[in-house]
């Protein structure tokens, strides 16, 4: 592994050159990926988890990013709460388990005890330090986004979630995923920085990769005086398609406009409702329901999905019977996690209106894949013979990404 000073770092940022993928030391090196964690992780707003992740008072999630521990908790009055896993006695972590539900937060070390706002209610001998209100746990910053969970750990977040959340919200709004459960829950470790996890989610060159997922997504590259004959087919396919899904969007009331807003702000976001091939209808071998009951009473499962992406750190598909969630979190230079999630109607019953390895095919081979091309770009760019190379058309937003990317440490450093 690569090690390169401040200056160095400073100097590969300011001479990217726009359309071309990134100096290996961004992808490789501990000092990138430490001013990552502080700049990028530290400093913006991340999708942790969704709303059917904590459905009753009491239930919780613990997620790890970094040296931060947050725990996230469903309160007594239903609102989601966040607080540093830290105890404030002498900084004992207070809960291990990825997820759980407990009445009260109770340190393991010396059974500090705080309620589910966060409040220290007991302390053994101590009850000064309850009386002094001053020994409660840390807050973290949280925000609920239609049922979607983000927090940011910087003293002042961002303020353009609002923008976005104001953008979001029409089109999330009708899928209900607070009226959702979670089907089920997987995390894969891709062997690669997590900017190439990023970079190769937003983009489909690729695609040609994903067998399974080709069964379902429209496969087209923008047009251009280099597309073939048979790729200006596809795009004349998917356009047709599209004219269709539109009125279908129409009558059933979805906002369907795409609105891009990745550069030049800190929350950077994409939102599409794209159809898909076939029946249209979802994620699965034959592009139709995985899930009998529909989400959202929604009446027609041919809704195509609605494809978003938030930077930093995730991605998401909403379907007519089904939503899946992708949450990212950088573990070191090279290892980053990737949570996905699958979401149903809450009354959808295991066994009868869906099963796990039918609503689960698609992705999960999908994300194999991708961990593959993740893996093999990492042992690309950390070979002496790398240097960065060119960005076709269809890799227009994994060059946005970067952009973004290198705009927001140029911001963060200029600030420290
Ligand atoms: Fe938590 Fe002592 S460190 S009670």
């Amino acid at each position: 592994m690569q090690s390169l000073s401040r200056s160095a770092l400073e100097s590969i940022i300011a001479r990217r050159t726009p359309g071309f993928s990134l100096e290996s030391p961004l992808y490789t090196s501990r000092e990138a990926f430490d001013l990552d964690m502080e700049m990028i992780f530290g400093r913006h707003w991340l999708f942790v988890g969704s709303e059917p992740e904590l459905p009753e008072p009491g239930d919780y999630i613990t997620v790890n990013i970094g040296p931060n521990s947050v725990i996230l908790v469903r309160d007594d009055d239903m609102q989601v709460r966040a607080f540093h896993n830290v105890c404030r006695h002498r900084g004992s972590r207070l809960l291990q388990d990825p997820k759980g539900i407990t009445g009260n937060l109770v340190c393991p070390y010396h059974q500090w005890t705080y309620d589910l706002t966060g409040a220290l209610i007991h302390a053994e001998n101590m009850q000064h330090c309850v009386a002094e209100g001053r020994h409660n746990l840390k807050p973290v910053a949280i925000r609920n986004l239609a049922g979607l969970l983000y927090i940011c750990f910087a003293d002042n977040p961002p303020a353009d979630f609002d923008d976005m959340a104001a953008e979001l919200t029409p089109y999330l709004t009708p899928h209900q995923i607070g009226r959702c459960k979670v089907a089920h829950q997987n995390e894969i470790i891709e062997e690669g920085n997590w900017k190439l996890t990023l970079e190769n989610n937003r983009e489909c060159y690729h695609c040609s990769g994903h067998p399974e997922l080709l069964c379902s997504l429209f496969h087209f590259f923008g047009e251009t005086k280099d597309t073939p004959a048979n790729q200006l087919e596809d795009l004349r396919r998917y356009e047709a398609a599209k004219a269709e899904m539109v009125g279908i969007w129409e009558e059933s009331g979805l906002p369907h406009r795409a609105i891009e807003k990745l550069e030049g702000r800190p929350t950077g976001f994409r939102i599409e409702r794209l159809a898909l091939e076939g029946p249209g209808e979802s994620y699965t071998m034959d592009a139709r329901r995985a899930c009998k009951k529909l989400v959202g009473g929604f009446t027609n499962a041919r809704l195509g999905t609605l494809h978003i992406h938030t930077q930093p750190n995730a991605w998401f598909h909403f379907l007519g019977d089904h939503a899946v969630t992708f949450s990212t979190i950088p573990l070191t230079p090279d290892r980053t996690l990737v949570r996905t999630t699958w979401l149903v109607d809450r009354d959808a019953v295991e066994g009868v209106d869906y099963d796990i390895p039918h609503l689960t095919e698609v992705w999960n081979a999908t994300n194999q894949q991708d961990g593959s091309f993740v893996r093999w770009a990492q042992q690309g760019v950390q070979s002496p013979a790398y240097e960065p190379g060119p960005y076709s058309q269809p890799e227009y937003m994994v060059d946005k990404f970067c952009t973004w990317y290198l705009e927001r440490l140029q911001s963060g450093m200029a600030l420290a």
